[in-house]
């Protein structure tokens, strides 16, 4: 699997932050991520490619990025863009944040508020969207936040702001969400403290005018992106594939215990840790699948793999209700709505509901698919989902638009036609046998 995207634009940032040289090994070369690099440069940061996913940050230390000179364009990217807006909040500098259509149309306004609390001033365009500018407080005021939203870039936003303020910032998050920040930020040298609230909460703790030291790190593998693999193994009769390099750690790994709540084998082989990460080697079998009711307290920790999961339930036996989904509607497309609409015209049984999607399988059928092409409207996560459900599809499944892949996982296409062909399964026996 390709490194793990959350983690990639984490390393490029924190790297840019510390005074010294930081290697980053298995770096996600996806847009997204590319995104990320351009802005710490055109903030004063060395950051180079020296070969495939080996990549140099020379860093500019905690509270010397300087003024871009051009607007920071994040493309498809609300990781950049959320994280980015934080660095730059508590740094004596303004900058212009431009994105995509799909980047335009999400709300900034769970960034805004916060990093205007630690002083940061904002013009945004109507709603409280891209593009918009951002003027840098110095010294920032360090706040306590307690999350409104279950959002670990608003987390991450306001820690990365927390670097350059004088005093703690503390985040409170009732739900949690992915900690890489977290752990990231320790490894670095910051000085945070994660404690249990009175009411359960995680307390997030960070002590400002932080020193970060450079580091080596190996960037595991992305989960996200390995979702659409163990699907795709879990529905094709016959299939047996192996995933190297996926990255377990709790807060990202919800789809696979829900899948495996659906009847799924999905079998972990050689846990070990990478770059701070649990990370394992997954096999995954052809299983029938049955529908279930899966828990809404599992949502952040699956976030981004519900269009995986959805197309699962098409073709599970029985129903799947998912509810606790709001959030899904302000990702790169409005997930609910576009694969309740993809799905649909696929052939599936899906009603779409504020929060959720409940699904009819039609249990070890085909799906007919052949009814139009579908819109992935700049969303790569439906994309990618949909061409996995054209696995399964007796006319196929026409999409009208692949290019979002590259934001998060430029080798699917590649990969998954390998895969399809059952070149992959042969190549990696071809090296076993040569390993002999
Ligand atoms: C991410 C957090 C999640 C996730 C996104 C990546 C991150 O977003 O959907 O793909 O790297 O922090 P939210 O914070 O909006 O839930």
């Amino acid at each position: 699997m390709p490194g793990d995207k959350s983690i990639s634009h984490r390393a490029i940032m924190l790297g840019a932050l510390a005074v010294g040289e930081t290697r980053i090994s298995g770096l996600l070369e996806g847009e997204d991520v590319l995104a990320t690099a351009a802005a710490m440069r055109a903030m004063g940061a060395s950051v180079e490619r020296v070969g495939d996913g080996e990549w140099r940050v020379h860093g500019v230390g905690v509270g010397s990025l300087l003024q871009p000179q051009t607007a920071l364009d994040m493309g498809n990217s609300g990781t950049s863009t959320r994280l980015l807006m934080g660095l730059v909040a508590s740094h004596p500098i303004t900058a212009s944040f431009i994105g995509d259509a799909s980047l335009s149309g999400r709300p900034m306004g769970r960034v805004i508020e916060p990093l205007s609390k630690m002083g940061a001033e904002f013009t945004a365009s109507p709603g409280g969207t891209l593009p918009l500018m951002l003027r840098g407080a110095s010294p920032a005021v360090p706040i306590t936040y307690r999350l409104p939203v279950a959002s670990a870039q608003v987390k991450s936003a306001v820690l990365l702001a927390g670097l350059n303020t004088p005093g703690t910032t503390t985040v409170i998050e009732p739900v949690p969400t992915r900690d890489h920040s977290e752990r990231m930020l320790a490894g670095f040298g910051a000085q945070l403290s994660v404690e249990q609230g009175v009411d359960g909460a995680r307390v997030i703790s960070l002590s400002g005018e932080a020193e970060l030291s450079p580091q080596d790190i190996t960037v595991p593998g992305d989960p996200s992106s390995a979702a659409f693999f163990i699907v795709a193994a879990l529905i094709v009769p016959g299939s047996e594939i192996a995933i190297e390099n996926v990255g377990l750690n709790p807060t990202r790994a919800g789809l696979i215990e829900v899948l495996r709540q659906m009847g799924g084998s999905i079998e972990e082989v050689d846990r070990r840790e990478v770059g701070g990460e649990p990370v394992a080697d997954l096999v995954v079998r052809h299983s029938p699948l049955k529908g279930i009711e899966v828990d809404p307290a599992l949502a952040p920790s699956m976030i981004d793999e519900f269009p995986a999961l959805f197309v699962a339930a098409s073709l599970a036996e029985g129903r799947t209700v998912t509810s606790g989904l709001e959030e899904l509607r302000v990702k790169e497309s409005d997930r609910l709505a576009a694969m309740a609409s993809a799905l649909t015209m696929a052939g599936a049984r899906v009603t779409e509901h504020a929060d959720g999607l409940t699904i009819e399988g039609i249990g070890g059928e085909t799906l007919p698919g052949g009814f139009g092409t579908i819109a992935t409207q700049l969303d790569h996560r439906i994309a990618m989902s949909m061409a996995v459900a054209g696995l399964v599809s007796r006319e196929g499944i026409e999409l009208d638009d692949t290019r979002p892949i590259v934001t998060s996982f430029p080798a699917f296409e590649a990969m998954l036609d390998g895969l399809a062909q059952g070149e992959l399964a042969q190549d990696g026996l071809a090296q076993d046998e040569r390993a002999q």
